[in-house]
């Protein structure tokens, strides 16, 4: 593989591949993650962290819809105080940036949850502003121009690492929360998270998820995504992440045309395995080869160009 092509900068952030690992999905223990480095990623992304300890909610909590998963896990998480040793421990043996996911349910809490984690060694935090159905935080903050921007600043008042927003695409003009985070200070977004779904039993006539209402993710949403990322690009100056359905190569390359730096990639683990990054790496690598280009950075927006 012409590795070479896939080296970039992401805000400030050395990718050796320009596929990362999503939240939420293998991101709690040093060792999973470990494994995903091995499998190709550029960068990890952990499970979302919050300043105390959360059961999440009851089973079922995923279920497999057409095309992705359908999830409402709760944000289950030690809480940071405990999970620093794993970062500190993630630190001593990951050989790739490694960018710690955080939530609150005030803007001092995600700043002093960003704070414990940024000191323990994460390379970046990112902000999940998007989770769509637990109740005060996630996309209650993230919808909201006027709080989200507030709980930027107050994180970038705090922490010295790059902070990355993770945008909802719950809304109906995401340039505008995507511009908030970024007038606020925010260094780089990704887009996006999931979208507000639900499946209900026909046979019980009840919803199947614990919580009912749940996130959508996967193929499913790679279209919505993508056109997320699309309008971000046109209209605000910062690196984006593209998240929602990579699964392929041609995924990957659709997101970098139209305006990410770098993908995440989450549900494809769970629908396949970790040999999609290398799937996808490759893949990448082949097409740029092809049309005579030396990097990735090279096709960063290219569909925007007529
Ligand atoms: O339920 C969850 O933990 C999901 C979080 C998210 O979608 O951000």
């Amino acid at each position: 593989m012409n590795s070479h092509r896939l080296n970039l900068n992401f805000a400030g952030l050395n990718l050796k591949s320009p596929t990362a690992l999503a939240s939420g999905i293998l991101g709690y223990s040093a060792e999973s993650m470990q494994s995903i480095v091995e499998a190709g990623a550029g960068a990890l992304v952990t499970k979302s962290v919050g300043l105390k300890p959360r059961t999440g909610y009851a089973n079922p909590t995923v279920i497999q819809a057409k095309c992705g998963l359908i999830n409402a896990m709760g944000l289950p998480n030690p809480g940071i105080d405990t999970y620093v040793h794993e970062i500190r421990h993630a630190k001593t043996i990951l050989t790739v940036p490694l960018i710690v996911s955080v939530y609150g349910f005030s803007a001092e809490e995600y700043a002093a949850t960003a704070h414990k984690a940024a000191e323990a060694g994460a390379d970046a935090i990112e902000l999940n502003v998007s989770c769509p159905h637990v109740k005060e935080t996630g996309s209650e903050i993230g919808q909201n121009p006027a709080l989200l921007a507030e709980v930027v600043k107050k994180v970038k008042a705090t922490v010295h690492t790059p902070v990355i927003v993770k945008l909802s695409p719950n809304v109906t003009d995401i340039t505008a929360t995507a511009e908030a985070a970024v007038k606020a200070g925010a260094d780089a977004l990704t887009a996006v998270n999931t979208i507000k779904a639900m499946a209900i039993d026909a046979e019980t006539a009840l919803p199947i998820l614990s919580n009912k209402r749940g996130g959508l993710s996967g193929p499913a949403i790679k279209p919505v995504a993508l056109r997320c990322v699309y309008d971000i690009y046109e209209k605000v100056k910062a690196p984006i992440m593209g998240c929602g359905g990579v699964t392929t190569w041609r995924d990957a390359v659709e997101f970098l045309l139209a305006g990410a730096s770098a993908v995440q990639i989450g549900t494809a683990i769970a629908l396949r395995n970790s040999s999609v990054f290398e799937a996808v790496n490759r893949g990448v690598s082949a097409y740029l080869r092809k049309k005579g280009f030396r990097s990735v950075n090279e096709i960063v927006g290219l569909s925007h160009r007529s």
